[in-house]
């Protein structure tokens, strides 16, 4: 079947699998309570469920998976997990984002079981800042994950960094330091308005351009935007090893580079962050029979995604936060 392609030409190689909606961490703009779990909520898709999902998306043309949350690694079969994901066809690049709390301990496992791109999660490199953001004093800990994970050879190094007015977006000096012998991508992330953190939101919103214009006035060089990226916009610089890339879901045309489809932790299909609907593709995932029925639903699906998000109209669809669908 010829891969996927929507009403605006749009294709979608690339599919975000959340395995878990809980999380060990509790940061401000995500689940600033902690994870409180459903009593009657559903359980994760199992391994043979997310094997026959992977199995459709590859149907369809998806060679590129990422792992995502909640936290992957409050999972117990995360590496099972990673395994099956691996070994799913036209699988060329898995990934996934973690906030690093098990990176150190786990990571050579996540690489044996075919992990070959991770994401970590780090709002700050001062260690106060980084525990009252995400509520755990474990800075450290997880920057050595990091380290290791470029030591073995992790063909793709990133980090995340959600802007933060008045907390974490005085820190570039530190990040231009770090980045100066670290081949590690790191992307800023503009905060996104979610169901749960309007107040929050409010208060604490940055436009990522400030931190651009500071970037192109020390030497950094925007890079033409590859044909298949996503939406993020990517600076380098000759004296530096690392990158850094925009997320700015606020700015003109960040949705016409959209190359993604998302499926929750129990197995919704999500055609957009902030759509207003998920289609539950789990009763389709019970046989391998079902495979034809699951890539006909998929690929219908397609069709109705919308050319962009509402987020400027304050329209956040139906996450609460973006632990429900992994980011
Ligand atoms: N706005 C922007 N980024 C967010 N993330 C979680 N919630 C938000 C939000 N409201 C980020 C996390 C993680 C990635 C999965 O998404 O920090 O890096
Ligand atoms: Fe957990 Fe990630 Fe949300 Fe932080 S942003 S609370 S690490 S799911």
């Amino acid at each position: 079947m010829s891969p996927l392609a929507d009403r605006y030409g749009r294709r979608f190689p690339y599919l975000r699998l959340s395995v878990i909606p809980a999380c060990n961490f509790r940061c401000t703009y995500c689940l600033p309570h902690g994870y409180h779990a459903d009593p009657h909520a559903a359980q994760p898709l199992s391994l043979a469920e997310i094997a026959r999902l992977l199995r459709g998306f590859a149907e369809l043309g998806m060679h590129k998976l990422r792992i995502t949350g909640g936290e992957p690694s409050v999972r117990h079969d995360l590496t099972e997990v990673l395994r099956t994901a691996a070994a799913a066809p036209g699988v060329t690049k898995l990934a996934m984002t973690t906030n690093g709390s098990l990176l150190s301990r786990r990571l050579h496992e996540w690489m044996d079981a075919g992990l070959n791109a991770i994401n970590v999660s780090v709002d700050s490199l001062d260690r106060a800042n980084f525990a009252r953001i995400t509520g755990h004093d474990r800075l450290d800990d997880i920057l050595h994950g990091v380290d290791m994970a470029l030591g073995a050879g992790m063909a793709s190094v990133k980090l995340n960094a959600v802007l933060l007015r008045g907390v974490n977006d005085g820190e570039l000096p530190a990040w231009l330091d770090y980045l100066r012998e670290r081949r590690i991508g790191l992307r800023f992330i503009e905060l996104m308005q979610t169901g749960d953190n309007l107040a929050f939101f409010r208060d604490r919103h940055v436009r990522a351009e400030l931190l651009e214009t500071q970037l192109l006035e020390s030497g950094w060089q925007l890079l033409p935007r590859a044909a298949d990226a996503g939406p993020a916009r990517e600076y380098r610089h000759a004296d530096y090893a690392g990158r850094i890339g925009i997320i700015a879901p606020y700015s003109k045309d960040f949705c016409s580079g959209c190359n993604r489809l998302r499926v929750t932790a129990t197995g919704d299909l999500r055609l957009c962050l902030f759509g207003e609907f998920g289609i539950p593709l789990r009763p389709l995932l019970q046989a391998d029979e079902q495979l034809e029925d699951l890539v006909r639903a998929i690929g219908g699906q397609i069709g109705r995604k919308e050319q962009g998000h509402f987020l400027h109209e304050g329209r956040t669809g139906i996450t609460p936060h973006l632990a429900s669908t992994g980011g």
